[in-house]
Protein backbone atom coordinates (compact mmCIF):
# COMPACT_ATOMS: atom_id res chain seq x y z
CA UNK A 1 0.00 0.00 0.00
CA UNK A 2 1.47 3.27 -0.89
CA UNK A 3 1.07 5.76 1.21
CA UNK A 4 2.12 9.84 0.53
CA UNK A 5 2.30 12.28 3.29
CA UNK A 6 2.15 15.76 1.46
CA UNK A 7 0.69 19.29 1.65
CA UNK A 8 2.15 22.20 0.40
CA UNK A 9 3.29 23.93 3.86
CA UNK A 10 6.62 23.20 5.55
CA UNK A 11 6.54 22.49 9.00
CA UNK A 12 3.10 21.05 8.80
CA UNK A 13 4.79 17.90 10.43
CA UNK A 14 4.89 15.55 7.32
CA UNK A 15 8.26 14.00 8.20
CA UNK A 16 7.27 13.83 12.08
CA UNK A 17 3.92 11.86 10.62
CA UNK A 18 5.96 9.97 8.44
CA UNK A 19 8.82 8.44 10.93
CA UNK A 20 6.50 7.94 13.79
CA UNK A 21 3.67 5.87 11.51
CA UNK A 22 6.62 3.76 10.09
CA UNK A 23 8.45 2.64 13.36
CA UNK A 24 4.47 2.32 14.45
CA UNK A 25 3.93 0.30 11.33
CA UNK A 26 7.33 -1.50 11.65
CA UNK A 27 6.18 -2.63 15.74
CA UNK A 28 2.96 -3.93 14.31
CA UNK A 29 5.32 -6.13 11.84
CA UNK A 30 4.59 -4.73 8.81
CA UNK A 31 7.55 -4.70 6.10
CA UNK A 32 7.82 -0.72 5.40
CA UNK A 33 10.02 1.14 3.14
CA UNK A 34 9.90 5.05 2.97
CA UNK A 35 11.00 7.68 0.55
CA UNK A 36 12.33 10.97 1.42
CA UNK A 37 11.30 13.00 -1.65
CA UNK A 38 11.83 16.08 -0.03
CA UNK A 39 14.96 17.80 -0.42
CA UNK A 40 15.36 18.85 2.92
CA UNK A 41 16.15 15.27 4.00
CA UNK A 42 14.69 15.67 7.25
CA UNK A 43 13.36 11.96 6.98
CA UNK A 44 17.02 10.47 5.42
CA UNK A 45 18.07 12.96 8.24
CA UNK A 46 16.52 10.91 11.55
CA UNK A 47 17.01 7.63 9.72
CA UNK A 48 20.81 8.53 10.19
CA UNK A 49 20.11 9.41 13.74
CA UNK A 50 18.70 6.34 14.61
CA UNK A 51 21.16 4.40 13.32
CA UNK A 52 23.98 6.12 15.35
CA UNK A 53 22.03 5.88 18.29
CA UNK A 54 21.75 2.12 17.76
CA UNK A 55 18.25 1.81 17.63
CA UNK A 56 16.56 -1.25 16.26
CA UNK A 57 15.03 -1.89 13.65
CA UNK A 58 16.10 1.00 11.66
CA UNK A 59 13.55 2.46 9.01
CA UNK A 60 14.50 2.30 5.52
CA UNK A 61 14.78 5.80 3.53
CA UNK A 62 15.07 5.91 -0.18
CA UNK A 63 16.04 9.26 -1.86
CA UNK A 64 15.80 8.49 -5.17
CA UNK A 65 13.36 10.16 -7.57
CA UNK A 66 14.11 9.00 -11.21
CA UNK A 67 11.45 6.27 -12.25
CA UNK A 68 9.61 6.92 -9.23
CA UNK A 69 6.29 5.60 -9.92
CA UNK A 70 7.84 2.11 -10.80
CA UNK A 71 10.10 2.52 -7.83
CA UNK A 72 7.15 2.96 -5.49
CA UNK A 73 4.48 0.19 -7.18
CA UNK A 74 7.58 -2.23 -6.96
CA UNK A 75 7.50 -2.80 -3.02
CA UNK A 76 4.93 -4.98 -2.18
CA UNK A 77 4.69 -4.11 1.66
CA UNK A 78 3.85 -0.46 3.53
CA UNK A 79 5.29 2.03 1.31
CA UNK A 80 5.52 5.72 3.36
CA UNK A 81 6.48 9.30 0.68
CA UNK A 82 7.37 12.29 2.79
CA UNK A 83 7.32 14.98 -0.23
CA UNK A 84 6.61 18.55 -0.08
CA UNK A 85 6.09 22.19 -2.48
CA UNK A 86 9.89 21.79 -3.09
CA UNK A 87 9.70 18.99 -5.58
CA UNK A 88 6.34 19.64 -7.11
CA UNK A 89 7.70 16.64 -9.85
CA UNK A 90 8.10 14.19 -7.40
CA UNK A 91 4.57 15.03 -5.34
CA UNK A 92 2.79 14.65 -8.81
CA UNK A 93 4.44 11.47 -9.48
CA UNK A 94 3.45 10.05 -5.65
CA UNK A 95 0.23 11.27 -6.14
CA UNK A 96 -0.66 9.31 -9.33
CA UNK A 97 0.02 5.84 -7.79
CA UNK A 98 -0.58 6.93 -3.81
CA UNK A 99 -3.67 4.47 -2.05
CA UNK A 100 -3.74 6.87 0.03
CA UNK A 101 -2.65 10.54 0.56
CA UNK A 102 -2.57 11.73 4.43
CA UNK A 103 -2.38 15.52 5.06
CA UNK A 104 -1.21 16.81 7.95
CA UNK A 105 -2.95 20.78 8.59
CA UNK A 106 -1.45 23.08 11.27
CA UNK A 107 -4.69 24.73 12.99
CA UNK A 108 -4.53 27.99 11.07
CA UNK A 109 -6.15 30.03 8.01
CA UNK A 110 -3.40 29.93 6.03
CA UNK A 111 -2.48 26.16 6.31
CA UNK A 112 -6.38 25.50 5.76
CA UNK A 113 -6.12 27.54 2.21
CA UNK A 114 -2.35 25.76 1.98
CA UNK A 115 -5.15 22.22 2.05
CA UNK A 116 -7.63 23.50 -0.22
CA UNK A 117 -4.86 24.39 -2.65
CA UNK A 118 -3.47 21.21 -2.40
CA UNK A 119 -6.66 19.44 -3.19
CA UNK A 120 -6.68 21.18 -6.24
CA UNK A 121 -3.31 20.52 -7.33
CA UNK A 122 -4.33 16.90 -6.53
CA UNK A 123 -6.95 16.67 -8.81
CA UNK A 124 -5.15 18.65 -11.60
CA UNK A 125 -2.46 16.02 -11.17
CA UNK A 126 -4.97 13.35 -11.41
CA UNK A 127 -6.71 14.24 -14.05
CA UNK A 128 -9.29 11.95 -14.22
CA UNK A 129 -7.48 9.25 -12.75
CA UNK A 130 -9.62 7.02 -9.89
CA UNK A 131 -8.51 9.29 -6.56
CA UNK A 132 -6.79 7.79 -3.93
CA UNK A 133 -8.06 8.17 -0.38
CA UNK A 134 -7.74 11.37 1.07
CA UNK A 135 -6.94 11.79 4.52
CA UNK A 136 -6.70 15.15 6.45
CA UNK A 137 -6.06 15.97 10.05
CA UNK A 138 -5.13 18.46 12.26
CA UNK A 139 -1.53 18.41 13.84
CA UNK A 140 0.23 20.64 16.18
CA UNK A 141 -3.31 21.22 17.88
CA UNK A 142 -3.34 23.10 21.01
CA UNK A 143 -3.56 21.38 24.15
CA UNK A 144 -5.75 23.77 26.13
CA UNK A 145 -9.55 22.60 24.81
CA UNK A 146 -10.40 26.38 25.31
CA UNK A 147 -8.59 27.59 22.64
CA UNK A 148 -10.97 27.14 19.24
CA UNK A 149 -8.59 27.27 16.30
CA UNK A 150 -7.87 23.44 15.72
CA UNK A 151 -11.82 22.67 15.98
CA UNK A 152 -12.19 25.77 13.89
CA UNK A 153 -9.68 24.36 11.50
CA UNK A 154 -11.59 20.80 11.35
CA UNK A 155 -14.89 22.32 10.56
CA UNK A 156 -13.30 24.07 8.00
CA UNK A 157 -11.78 21.16 6.89
CA UNK A 158 -14.48 19.47 6.57
CA UNK A 159 -16.37 21.80 4.24
CA UNK A 160 -13.34 21.04 1.89
CA UNK A 161 -15.02 18.67 -0.31
CA UNK A 162 -13.90 14.35 -1.14
CA UNK A 163 -11.38 14.69 2.32
CA UNK A 164 -11.92 12.24 5.02
CA UNK A 165 -10.94 14.48 8.40
CA UNK A 166 -9.62 12.84 11.64
CA UNK A 167 -10.93 13.72 14.12
CA UNK A 168 -8.25 12.32 15.82
CA UNK A 169 -5.75 14.93 16.04
CA UNK A 170 -1.66 15.29 17.28
CA UNK A 171 -1.51 18.18 19.78
CA UNK A 172 1.75 20.45 19.55
CA UNK A 173 3.83 18.26 22.43
CA UNK A 174 7.68 18.90 23.05
CA UNK A 175 7.91 14.74 22.69
CA UNK A 176 7.12 14.80 19.20
CA UNK A 177 9.51 17.04 18.51
CA UNK A 178 12.30 15.54 20.29
CA UNK A 179 11.40 12.05 18.11
CA UNK A 180 12.92 13.56 15.02
CA UNK A 181 15.96 14.95 17.18
CA UNK A 182 16.84 11.66 19.06
CA UNK A 183 15.77 9.33 16.04
CA UNK A 184 13.31 7.21 18.23
CA UNK A 185 9.58 7.08 17.83
CA UNK A 186 6.87 8.10 20.05
CA UNK A 187 6.53 4.99 21.58
CA UNK A 188 10.12 4.42 22.00
CA UNK A 189 10.49 7.71 23.85
CA UNK A 190 7.26 7.92 26.13
CA UNK A 191 5.70 4.74 25.66
CA UNK A 192 2.76 5.86 28.43
CA UNK A 193 2.65 9.13 27.37
CA UNK A 194 -0.12 11.39 26.46
CA UNK A 195 1.76 11.88 23.21
CA UNK A 196 2.29 7.78 22.48
CA UNK A 197 -1.48 7.59 23.49
CA UNK A 198 -2.54 10.47 21.00
CA UNK A 199 -0.38 8.86 18.01
CA UNK A 200 -1.85 5.14 18.76
CA UNK A 201 -5.32 6.63 18.25
CA UNK A 202 -4.79 8.57 15.13
CA UNK A 203 -2.52 5.33 13.54
CA UNK A 204 -5.25 3.40 14.34
CA UNK A 205 -7.71 5.09 12.43
CA UNK A 206 -5.84 4.94 9.88
CA UNK A 207 -5.13 0.90 9.92
CA UNK A 208 -7.77 -0.07 11.96
CA UNK A 209 -6.49 -3.74 10.89
CA UNK A 210 -3.62 -3.47 12.84
CA UNK A 211 -5.53 -2.52 15.88
CA UNK A 212 -4.31 -5.28 18.94
N1 LIG B 1 2.63 17.50 16.88
C1 LIG B 1 3.80 18.15 17.02
N2 LIG B 1 4.20 18.59 18.25
C2 LIG B 1 5.36 19.25 18.41
N3 LIG B 1 6.23 19.49 17.41
C3 LIG B 1 5.90 19.07 16.17
C4 LIG B 1 4.69 18.38 15.90
N4 LIG B 1 4.64 18.08 14.57
C5 LIG B 1 5.78 18.59 14.05
N5 LIG B 1 6.53 19.19 15.00
C6 LIG B 1 7.83 19.85 14.86
O1 LIG B 1 7.73 20.90 13.91
C7 LIG B 1 8.86 20.95 13.08
C8 LIG B 1 8.44 20.71 11.63
O2 LIG B 1 7.92 19.39 11.52
P1 LIG B 1 8.27 18.45 10.29
O3 LIG B 1 7.72 17.11 10.58
O4 LIG B 1 9.72 18.56 9.97
O5 LIG B 1 7.39 19.20 9.18
P2 LIG B 1 7.45 19.06 7.57
O6 LIG B 1 8.09 17.77 7.25
O7 LIG B 1 6.01 19.14 7.15
O8 LIG B 1 8.22 20.25 7.11
C9 LIG B 1 9.83 19.90 13.61
O9 LIG B 1 10.71 20.49 14.53
C10 LIG B 1 8.91 18.92 14.32
O10 LIG B 1 9.55 18.22 15.34
MG1 LIG C 1 9.80 17.40 6.18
Amino acid sequence: MITVIANLKGGSGKSTVTFNLGLWLQMKGQPVVTYDLDPQETLSDVAQVRIEEGATPPLQVYTADDQLEEKLCYHPGQVLVDVGAANMQAMKAAIRVANRVIIPVPPSQPDVWATQRFLKIVDETLNGKERPELVAFVNRADTHTAIRESDEAEEALNMLGPLRVLTERLCQRTMFRRTLSEGMSIFELARRSKSAEEFENFAIALYPELAK
